[in-house]
């Protein structure tokens, strides 16, 4: 154990892989979090591009960096790149935790679990319930799932056809249920959100630094559904703010963030996550952003 939070010769790697990554609190809640057990671990941002991916992961293995996060656009597109996947990543589709076991590449998925614990944090059960999910890419395809396990009757609606297409028909299969799959526009909009008492925003729709676009119409949003926004930066996105308006109740995503890194934290570590040193310092580099 090293309690010297200084980097030294064998001070291992972390980071997160994406694009955008410049607005991401995950640098501040795992540094956080190593410090406070004293784990000689240090965690950094890495942009990179679509196109780099593959030069990325061949990094990954000759820098012999131990673990990475990975978010936007990449979660679907490593899945071939990489040596293993858990079967809960496979069946999802998605891959947001890389791990390194001597240059072999094994990918995780913690979105889903992290996304569960938000929702059970704020006391709300899927089970049963119409739920409009909007978005169909990596992390829009954990979200549905965990929900789908959870007993919740979904409605996916992405701007392209495809991938919602895709991710409905491998969660159809996994569940043997039906989904619905729909453009996302107003009018498609305003027909799931009647029936639906859940709403989701699995998209980048709203996140900082283009905080004034929001995926869906506050005259659409009523007292009667429980918005959640995976979009946690900015804290308040449009999104929320206008939910909240329209009186109905809203989940920040900041909780699934700090969830599903906690997760990624027993893997690289395979320690205990200090939950609360996390969700603090998650919050307080967001509250830094915001000033
Ligand atoms: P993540 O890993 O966070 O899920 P992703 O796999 O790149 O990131 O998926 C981003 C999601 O946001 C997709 O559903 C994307 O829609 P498309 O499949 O049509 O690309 C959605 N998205 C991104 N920008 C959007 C925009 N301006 N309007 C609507 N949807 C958008």
């Amino acid at each position: 154990m090293n309690t010297n939070p200084e980097i030294t010769g064998t001070t291992k790697l972390c980071g997160v892989m994406g694009d955008p990554v410049g607005h991401s609190v995950s640098p501040a809640m795992h540094n956080a979090a190593f410090r406070a057990l004293g784990l000689d671990y240090a965690y950094l941002p890495f942009r990179v591009r679509r196109e780099d991916l593959p030069a990325a992961l061949q990094g990954m293995r000759a820098l012999n960096i131990r673990g990475l996060n990975v978010t936007i656009p990449h979660k679907v597109a490593l899945l071939p790149l990489l040596d293993e996947i858990d079967t809960l990543a496979l069946q999802i589709g998605a891959v947001n935790v890389l791990l390194n076991d001597c240059g072999r590449l094994s990918g995780y998925n913690t979105d889903a679990q992290g996304f569960l614990r938000m929702l059970t944090g704020n006391g709300v059960d899927p089970q049963g319930k119409n739920v409009v999910v909007l978005g169909a890419g990596g992390a829009a395809r954990a979200i549905s799932f965990a929900l789908a396990s959870r007993g919740a009757s979904l409605t996916i609606l992405n701007r392209t056809a495809a991938p919602a297409q895709a991710c409905a028909a491998d969660i159809s299969r996994a569940f043997s249920l039906s989904i619905k799959v729909l453009d996302l526009n107003r009018e498609s909009l305003a027909h799931a959100l009647q029936q639906a008492s859940l709403l989701v925003n699995a998209t980048s729709v709203g996140m900082s630094p283009q905080a004034d676009a929001t995926p869906v119409d506050l005259e659409l949003l009523g007292p009667n559904i429980t918005v959640v926004d995976i979009v946690y930066n900015p804290y308040k996105s449009r999104l929320l703010k206008e939910a909240e308006q329209a009186s109905a109740r809203t989940i920040n995503g900041l909780e699934m963030l700090v969830w599903q890194g906690a997760l990624a934290f027993e893997i690289w570590t395979g320690g205990q996550p200090p939950l609360n040193v996390m969700r603090q310092a998650a919050t307080a580099a967001l509250k830094s952003y915001e000033k």
